[in-house]
């Protein structure tokens, strides 16, 4: 694997998908695989579970890491080409970019959309910008419109969970939110799922939420929430700003936010989320602490998901 941007960069899902939980068992086992090298980790935006979860599964492959807030400490970047910078920009992306690629192995980058400009973003002018200038292999950290990391470890979770030869549904809802928020995680997950193919995929939410259809693919869509969630093995929950009205809020009906009582027509399903998640609002209390949640898990399993991932990326290097 040369670089990890989205699915499409991945030769065999299965095949990551078992490197991931070989990691589970044995994390060390390739403690010699990234030694001398170097992961920079870039973030324009903050991060949490993608930070520290990537840090520690580089450790564990014996690699060297050096995190850089670039947004808050580094200069003002310029990702237009051919513009006469003299606005509030101070530095190209093209030195930026090839400068960090002569102390790196490996980069990973995280940068959101803009959500004003639905070309810009789906064009993923900025992570490209990266992989155009960098001369390293570029792990993404979510970008603009996919989250791939999140994806994998979303299928590995989904995979150790099911023992049952028939296919798992599993059905990804939007809820609520009082914020506008990048359509990234769901057309990710999305992506994985018609990749991966295990599984009866189901997409619900309101009208007018429709994803890109190159990542929604030939899911079925279904508008009543109730009615999708009916035997569901996995419930996964996310909240996205509208793709047709771009980075627009055109729904805030709170009975979509996920409760108890919107599971009850389940197979008991377990409930997945990326975090971070707004309680009562997106997820009822009930269920985050009820036994159906399995969000604590699902982002242990980040670890084991860039752990596969660098290790593949090292393997080829
Ligand atoms: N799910 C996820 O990417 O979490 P962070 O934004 O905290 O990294």
């Amino acid at each position: 694997m040369k670089q990890f941007i989205s699915a499409e960069d991945v030769p065999s899902v299965p095949q990551l998908v078992a490197t991931a939980l070989d990691y589970k068992k044995s994390p060390f086992k390739d403690r010699g695989l990234g030694e001398n090298k170097t992961l920079g980790m870039i973030f324009l935006n903050p991060s949490l579970r993608t930070r520290l979860s990537t840090q520690v599964a580089a450790r564990n492959l014996g690699m060297e890491v050096v995190v850089f807030n670039i947004d808050k400490e580094g200069w003002a970047l310029e990702m237009n080409d051919g513009v006469v910078m003299s606005g509030n920009t101070t530095e190209h992306v093209k030195e930026a970019a090839a400068v960090m690629g002569q102390y790196f192995d490996i980069m990973a980058i995280r940068t959101f959309p803009g959500l004003k400009n639905k070309e810009e973003d789906y064009t993923e002018k900025y992570i490209n910008q990266f992989v155009k200038y960098a001369g390293r292999p570029i792990v993404s950290l979510e970008s603009a419109t996919l989250h791939p990391l999140q994806s994998l470890t979303d299928v590995i979770t989904i995979k150790e969970r099911w023992q049952q030869p028939r296919k798992p549904k599993v059905v990804m809802t939007w809820a609520p939110h009082v914020k506008a928020l990048p359509q990234a995680v769901p057309n990710s997950f999305a992506e994985w799922m018609n990749a991966w193919d295990e599984v009866d995929f189901v997409i619900t939410h309101p009208q007018g939420y429709e994803l890109d259809p190159k990542f929604a693919g030939q899911a079925p869509v279904i508008h009543n929430q109730e009615e999708a969630l009916e035997g569901a093995d996995f419930v996964y929950v996310k909240n996205w700003s509208s793709y047709k009205d771009y980075g627009k809020i055109t729904c805030t009906d709170e009975r979509w936010m996920i409760t108890n009582e919107r599971l009850k027509n389940t197979n008991n399903a377990s409930v997945m989320h990326c975090l971070p998640v707004r309680r009562n609002v997106v997820i009822a209390d009930e269920v985050l602490d009820g036994p159906q949640s399995i969000v604590i898990p699902q982002a242990g399993n980040r670890v084991w998901a860039a752990q596969a991932v660098l290790s593949e990326i090292l393997k080829h290097q």
